[in-house]
């Protein structure tokens, strides 16, 4: 019998439809287990789906907002209600509040082996970019990654009509908003330490950016 579900107030689209290839990308390079921090969790679909499919890692949920934690908490009560049988409880802590600009962020010393960002840098000032950039050199542990996910501008490469409306779109809701150069990105980065270490193409012409130490 399908476990009932509990009410989700929001439900991203585009997260239903691009969590599958994100999580095939992830499996190619990710360790078996490990810790992850989400930044920019919004309704915690992804999360939701990565608990449930990598069984061996751990997950901590954060936002800016909570307006969406009751959503992330039904995601994940969804996952645990179908997955209770294989023991999977706990594998996803209840969200926090993490506004990247706020730093040092609230994690104490923690470190983790993936620090996961997915759809901020262009829904965000362009200052969360540094800012996230330091947290995760912070807070990665040896060996850890950074992903940063979603649609970029790149110096060498045309850039879809589609992403091109979507930035024009977004600056023109926010003038701070807007698609970021993955060369300006990378120059972040590198300000804070990291390097990019790869770069995935996914399906809707975005990129999965992977940052390590170093
Ligand atoms: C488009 S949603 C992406 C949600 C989810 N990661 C996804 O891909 O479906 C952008 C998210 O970024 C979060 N956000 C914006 N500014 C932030 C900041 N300074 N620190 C942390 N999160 C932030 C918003 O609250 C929102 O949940």
């Amino acid at each position: 019998m399908p476990p009932s579900s509990p009410a989700l107030s929001a439900l991203s689209a585009a997260a239903e439809r691009n969590k599958q290839p994100i999580l095939e990308t992830l499996r190619g390079f990710l360790p078996d287990q490990g810790r992850a921090l989400e930044i920019a969790s919004g309704t915690g679909q992804h999360v939701a789906w990565f608990a449930q499919h990598l069984p061996g890692w751990t997950w901590l949920p954060t936002d800016l907002r909570d307006t969406y934690f009751a959503d992330i908490e039904a995601h994940i009560q969804v996952l645990f209600q179908a997955s209770v049988a294989e023991g999977l409880r706990g594998r996803v802590e209840a969200p926090r509040l993490l506004d990247v600009q706020q730093e040092p962020w609230p994690l104490q010393d923690a470190r983790f082996d993936l620090i996961y960002c997915a759809n901020m840098l262009h829904i965000a000032p362009w200052a969360c970019c540094g800012a996230l950039m330091r947290g995760a050199a912070r807070h990665l542990a040896p060996g850890g990654r950074l992903v940063t996910y979603g649609p970029y501008l790149e110096d060498e490469t045309p850039t879809a009509d589609s992403n091109l409306a979507f930035d024009a779109s977004l600056r023109a809701r926010n003038p701070d908003w807007g698609l970021r150069r993955r060369e300006d990105v990378a120059e972040a980065a590198q300000a804070a330490g990291l390097r990019l270490a790869a770069r995935h193409t996914l399906p809707a012409n975005n990129l999965l950016l992977v940052w390590q130490i170093g």
